[in-house]
Parts: C-alpha cells; sequence; structure tokens
C-alpha cells in the first residue's frame, strides 16, 4: 500500500510533529474503557497501526503490549522507546500472526489507510480472528465523508533550538477517500532544508456502515463520542464467544 509507505523517511519527525498529543491521558481513557467493556479475562493487547507507539508506552504497566505497523521505520524507533513490548511489522489488510489478544486497539484514524470498504471488512475479519472471545476492538475512526471539508489549508509546525518543522496541505478528496500531500520543510542544524511531500490516502468511511461491517465480521458493536481519547469517538467491538 503505497500511499503509507509515504512516512518512509519522515518517521525521525512524527513524534515532533504531534508533541502536542496528550497519549498519557489517552491512555488513561483507554484502560478505562477497556476495563467496562473487555469480556475475556486476559491482558494481551495488540496495538494496530501502532506508529512510534506511545499508546503502548502508557499501557505497559496494565497490558502485555504488541505493536503492528506496516512501517519499519516507526517501529524501530517505537523499539527503542518502549521497553518490554513486542513490535511486528505487518499491513493490517492482510495480517496473519498466528496469535489471539484480548484487546486490538486501531487509533489515531490509523484504520482510515485501509482505504476502501473492501480493505476495511477484510481487516476487520482480521482483528476478529487476532481475538479471543470476548476480547475488545476499539477503533478511533478516519472523518466521516459528510464532515469532511474539501479545499481547506492546514499548517503544523514545530520548532526547538536545533530543528525548524512546517507541515502544510490543502485537504483534496478522490470518490470517498481523502488524499492529503503533506509538504514537509525541515530546516536542521548542521544539515540544511529538506522539502518532502508525502501523500496520503484514507477511506472516509460511514459509520453505519462501518458498524455493519463490524457486526458482519462477528462483533457486537457500537459507537460513542462520550467519554473518548478524542473528538473523533470512538467504535467500541466485542468479539463473539
Ligand atoms: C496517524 S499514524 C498513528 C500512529 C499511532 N497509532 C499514534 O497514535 O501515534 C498512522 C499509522 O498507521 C500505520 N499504517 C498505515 N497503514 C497501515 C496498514 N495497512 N497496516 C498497518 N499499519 C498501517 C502508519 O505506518 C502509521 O504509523
Amino acid at each position: 500500500m503505497e500511499s503509507q509507505i509515504l512516512y518512509r523517511g519522515l518517521a525521525p519527525y512524527y513524534d515532533l510533529i504531534y508533541s502536542q498529543k496528550d497519549y498519557v491521558k489517552e491512555a488513561t481513557i483507554l484502560k478505562e474503557i477497556i476495563e467496562r467493556h473487555k469480556a475475556s479475562s486476559g491482558i494481551d493487547l495488540l496495538d494496530v497501526g501502532c506508529g512510534t507507539g506511545h499508546h503502548l508506552k502508557h499501557l505497559g504497566d496494565d497490558f502485555a503490549c504488541t505493536g503492528l505497523d506496516i512501517n519499519g521505520e516507526m517501529l524501530e524507533i517505537a523499539s527503542k522507546n518502549i521497553e518490554g513490548a513486542e513490535f511486528i511489522e505487518a499491513d493490517m489488510t492482510t495480517m496473519s500472526i498466528g496469535r489471539r489478544f484480548d484487546v486490538i486497539t486501531c487509533l489515531f484514524s490509523s484504520i482510515g489507510y485501509a482505504k476502501t470498504y473492501q480493505n476495511l471488512g477484510k481487516t476487520l475479519r482480521n482483528f476478529a480472528n487476532h481475538l479471543k472471545p470476548g476480547g475488545l476492538l476499539l477503533i478511533e475512526p478516519w472523518f466521516t465523508e459528510d464532515v469532511y471539508s474539501v479545499g481547506a489549508p492546514f499548517m503544523t509546525t514545530y520548532e526547538d533550538d536545533d530543528i525548524k518543522i512546517a507541515r502544510l496541505n490543502v485537504s483534496m478528496k478522490e470518490g470517498n477517500v481523502s488524499v492529503f500531500e503533506m509538504h514537509y520543510l525541515i530546516a536542521e542544524r548542521d544539515v540544511g532544508v529538506r522539502h518532502y511531500v508525502g501523500r496520503h490516502e484514507l477511506g472516509l468511511f460511514d459509520t453505519e456502515r462501518t458498524l455493519e461491517l463490524m457486526r458482519e465480521a462477528g462483533f457486537r458493536a457500537s459507537y460513542t463520542t462520550e467519554g473518548t481519547p478524542s473528538s473523533r469517538g470512538l467504535y467500541i467491538g466485542i468479539r463473539g464467544e
């Protein structure tokens, strides 16, 4: 999946761009939700699309953590930052890792990279196959088509004494897929200024259709925006016995 590979080369800057994101608070909220809904008895947790592993870092005291991501460079950073977790390089749309977990999380809209409903269905079936009976699936979605605005300019910046980063894009859409051409300008001490462009394509999945696909994959499924880690809300799936 070409678009996902485009974090390549940019993995070292991912944590700087998202340095304002409050992973500690999000992990605390996730723990409460897991405690409330999980119906299996173990503590094995898999974070799919884990990136540099920041949620896992704060879930490690309560769970035996595994992270899965398509991008090996993100996983390399994750494994340096986080002790005691296992990391697996794989594509969520085709994953088959021969183990079952009590909890699968897929956070910060990583699910959008499934891009098509066909791949979303496959991914949800993969999640079901990797969960124990009664296991819990938590998915933080990307935008739905009706709230996604096309043509809007965005800029995120980061700076410290050694590096200045500006990431800019104008939101685009092709069919029901949101398209981002992220332009990064990075000025780094003793390196110079570099310009990268990364194209990201994320499916704008309808909430009801996603719930249907979750149910078809064998989950009791719901969607909520109450008490969730972010305003994107959360799909909650409990795998049938
Ligand atoms: C927005 S980042 C989220 C990372 C992390 N969950 C966080 O909250 O910081 C999306 C992640 O999904 C990963 N990803 C994209 N497509 C994927 C796929 N098909 N299978 C597994 N991981 C994928 C990317 O490599 C990236 O690390």
